[in-house]
């Protein structure tokens, strides 16, 4: 395994590696890994010669300093998990400075109102924040494909937006035994709360079962009911959104798709998760 920390050796190194016409993959991540993270991975090397994985904490996107401070942070774990799947990836830890050598400055897109709610309404320019640190990345790995995790489906929506002539790859949620997706901040919830946040799965496949037989209001008032019945949680939002445009809705277009979104303080840990509906 390669690990490389200046962009300039890394831009080398690939560019050696095109030469033979090998596609590339690459999955962006701010580390502290998990088995979610490493499914995108095995993905990429299933789909591809070679595969880039960046471990990057991106300060711009994180609205405050304590949850940017929090942000787990273990490279050596990390290394090892990546090459318990193999040697060959190519790992990219840059330091702040080698990704925003004019300061930490956002670009200014238009998503075509698909920040406008949910994470974007909550999260003040995350999304500015999300998609200009990944054109910087793609701009330097320059990748056939990258790949995303629908856990965080507005981001991937979002992604998806930003005009690069890069493959955007969409990967299922991966989850604990008890439905819980698995996320970084998990290791920050205690064991016992960690149980009682599988009811946020538990109620998204609610109101999967449901989304024929209830109205979108009835199925919120239930979502929000049986989640803030747990002192340990606390509901940040719950929406239904038509998988297209991502605007919340209370009416149903046999046309259309739809995804229940959910946010939730666990612990005041905030986790998020989504659910295809139809
Ligand atoms: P991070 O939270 O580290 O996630 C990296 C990638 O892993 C994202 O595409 C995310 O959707 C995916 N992922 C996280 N948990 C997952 C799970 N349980 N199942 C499947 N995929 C999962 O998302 C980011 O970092 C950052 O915003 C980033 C894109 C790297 C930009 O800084």
């Amino acid at each position: 395994m390669k690990i490389f920390h200046k962009k300039s050796d890394l831009i080398d190194a690939l560019s050696k590696l095109r030469e033979s016409k090998s596609s590339i993959g690459f999955v962006p991540t701010m580390g502290a890994l998990h088995s979610g993270h490493l499914s995108l991975i095995k993905k990429s090397l299933q789909n591809n010669k070679i595969t880039v994985v960046s471990i990057f904490i991106n300060p711009t996107q994180f609205n405050n300093t304590a949850d940017l401070t929090a942000y787990p942070k273990n490279l050596n774990e990390d290394c090892e998990l990546l090459e318990s799947l193999s040697n060959d990836i190519i790992v990219f830890v840059p330091e702040i400075q080698e990704i925003y050598k004019d300061g930490m400055l956002t670009n200014e897109y238009d998503f075509n109102g698909l920040d406008k709610y949910m994470e974007g309404e909550f999260r003040n320019n995350h999304f500015q924040a999300v998609a200009t640190v990944v054109e910087l990345l793609l701009d330097i790995v320059e990748p056939n494909s990258a790949y995303f995790g629908e856990k965080d489906y507005q981001q991937l929506k979002i992604i998806s937006c930003i005009k690069t002539n890069v493959n955007i790859i969409g990967c299922s949620t991966l989850r604990d035994k008890n439905g819980l997706a698995l996320s970084s901040r998990n290791n920050r919830i205690s064991l016992s709360s960690i149980e009682i946040a599988s009811n946020i799965f538990k109620n998204l496949n609610f109101v999967k079962s449901n989304f024929n037989k209830l109205s979108i209001e009835n199925l919120t008032e239930k979502v929000t009911l049986n989640i803030n019945l747990f002192d340990q949680m606390k509901l940040e939002y719950f929406v239904i959104a038509d998988e297209d445009k991502l605007a919340p809705t209370t009416v149903v277009n046999v046309k259309k798709k739809y995804r229940a979104f959910i946010a939730v303080f666990v612990d005041g840990i905030r986790l998020i998760d989504n659910i295809a509906l139809n």
